[in-house]
């Protein structure tokens, strides 16, 4: 078992006077990094009892016949019902946030696709204790891709904290995001300054631009220049990163996708076999090869440690370009379309409170100074609670366990597999008020204490990652970067407008006017 000694510890990094501090000019601005809030976290974020005192029921819902079962549920999951619908019309059915079902892919990528579904906000925490499920292989849930697509190692996302390659290379990522906290700041003026300006440059000349689009780029090369030091831009990558990721992510990911094709078509082609890695090999190399030459030093760490340049390097493409670069191309997008529906008043809030702090902090954005505004805060978490960017969670029970809902208790025995969609937890009606409304003060002053019902880290927003658990190691530097795109849009902008359409991955989002700050 891992020690439990480390923490990601990115917050608390104390960076005093090491950045150049310009005064506040939208353009060129340059931060300094000097916030401590990063506190010694509870091992574990379940509060399920052994024992209960609500009544204990026998869990609803069944497989159906073996490989019929399994299609059924994935033909209704993913075209006749939708996946919301699907959870949904079974919660009503067996009247139970907690049943059993099963979840796609299911024939013949998954070998077994039954699982327990946790559909509230009381009984997923169970999913982030690492004494009751383990974690291994099931990152992207009931099949695993294979490990072809990364170098041939079995990378951090998939290791449980039970083995101990997973504390060396959680480790190494914590040592990654610390030796970066001086460049976020900047490296994000610098990508986002292009993106606001591409934005401009196309709203002027045919009334619109893709958010989604220029987020692709922006995200990848603030990524690469923050924690590799890299400009993609000045390498033989250029600028084709955003799109050598996205189809290397295809391949693992395509059995739990809708891309629009013909539902047989879909069927036949990315949901009943993989795809055959050797088909992303080449674009994957080049990836590999980037980051290669662009992480000496990071590589040198990783071998003193006891890790070598290779297997550290597969694990930072997949840091990097999956769980990053994929984690921001979910959650900006989605941030845009929400903070752009709540309006032009909202936004009059949010730019009163950014800029005013920001002036009388000298014009210098500093996570101390981003601290001292409690609505943009409060937006961010919202926003990470209402579209969590990661939506399914997976956990096999060690041993035999006793789950909770809110209404009654449930017993999970060894060995099965426990699913949790998390937007059911996080819009719980039970814990938050106009749960499926995006209310952007939710979490300002008293309403902090529900920030331990934001779950989208894979723990509660409270709780920090450390070797010992499985909650996310960028979960600092993700908020973070939520909170610089909200600073940097309404230090520049004093309102936007938008329009949204659904993609097979993630949200569109076309930005139809941008009003320059006025004041
Ligand atoms: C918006 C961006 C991101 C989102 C939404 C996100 C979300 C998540 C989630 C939900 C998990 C847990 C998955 C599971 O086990 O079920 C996770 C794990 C992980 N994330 Fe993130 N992540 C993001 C960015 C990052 C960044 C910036 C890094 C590091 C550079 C990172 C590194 C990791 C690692 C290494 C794990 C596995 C942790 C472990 O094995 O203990 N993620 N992330």
């Amino acid at each position: 078992m891992a020690s439990i000694s480390h923490t990601s510890s990115f917050f608390s990094l104390q960076l005093p006077s090491q950045t150049p501090s310009k005064t506040y000019n939208p353009r060129t601005f340059n931060r300094r990094v000097s916030a401590s809030v990063s506190e010694t976290p509870p091992l574990f974020a379940s509060t399920q009892p052994e024992t209960t005192k609500l009544p204990v029921k026998k869990i609803p819902g069944g497989y159906g016949l073996p490989v019929i079962g399994p299609l059924t549920d994935r033909l209704d999951y993913f075209y006749n019902q939708g996946r919301e619908e699907y959870f949904k019309s079974r919660i009503q059915k067996y009247q139970s946030t907690i049943f059993r079902t099963n979840m796609p892919p299911g024939p013949f990528i998954a070998s077994n696709p039954n699982v327990v579904v946790l559909l509230d906000g009381k009984s997923f925490p169970v999913l982030f204790d690492v004494s009751k499920v383990e974690k291994k292989n099931l990152f992207t849930g009931t099949f695993m891709p294979s490990t072809e697509l990364t170098g041939g190692y079995r990378i951090l996302s998939y290791l449980d904290p039970s083995e101990p390659m997973h504390e060396k290379l959680k480790n190494l990522l914590f040592f990654q995001l610390r030796s970066s906290a001086s460049k976020v700041i900047p490296e994000f003026n610098s990508s986002y300054t292009d993106l606001f300006e591409k934005l401009e440059n196309e709203i002027e000349s045919t009334g619109k631009s893709s958010f989604t689009e220029a987020n692709d780029q922006a995200a990848f090369n603030f990524l690469a220049r923050a924690l590799h030091g890299v400009n993609p831009a000045d390498t033989k990558l250029g600028s084709d990163g955003p799109k050598l990721v996205s189809k290397w992510v295809l391949f693992n990911l395509h059995p739990l996708l809708v891309l629009g094709l013909p539902k047989l078509v879909e069927e036949l082609l990315i949901h009943s076999f993989s795809l055959p890695p050797a088909l992303v090999k080449k674009d994957y190399n080049r990836l590999y090869e980037f980051f290669y030459e662009s992480s000496g030093f990071l590589l040198e760490e990783a071998e003193k440690n006891g890790i070598s340049k290779d297997e550290a390097c597969h694990n930072f493409v997949f840091a990097t370009c999956f769980n990053s670069f994929g984690g921001m191309k979910f959650l900006f997008p989605n941030m845009m379309k929400s903070i752009g529906r709540a309006g032009a008043k909202i936004h009059t809030k949010l730019a009163t409170e950014i800029r005013s702090v920001i002036r009388s902090n000298g014009g210098k954005i500093t996570m101390g100074s981003m601290e001292q505004m409690p609505l943009m805060k409060s937006v961010v978490y919202e926003c990470l609670r209402i579209d969590p960017p990661v939506a399914s969670q997976y956990g096999r029970a060690k041993r035999d366990l006793m789950i909770e809902s809110h209404d009654a208790a449930f017993q999970v025995k060894e060995g099965e597999m426990i699913f949790g969609y998390q937007p059911f937890a996080t819009r719980d009606p039970k814990i938050f008020d106009r749960p499926d409304e995006f209310v952007p003060d939710r979490f300002v002053g008293e309403g902090e204490d529900l920030l331990k019902h934001v779950l989208w880290s894979n723990g509660p927003e409270n709780e920090s990652p450390t070797v010992a658990n499985k909650q996310c190691a960028g979960k600092d530097f993700v908020v973070l970067a939520a909170r610089l795109l909200v600073v940097e849009l309404f230090l520049r902008y004093d309102s936007f407008e938008i329009d949204v359409a659904k993609v097979p991955i993630g949200v569109s989002v076309t930005v139809t006017s941008l009003k320059r700050a006025s004041f």
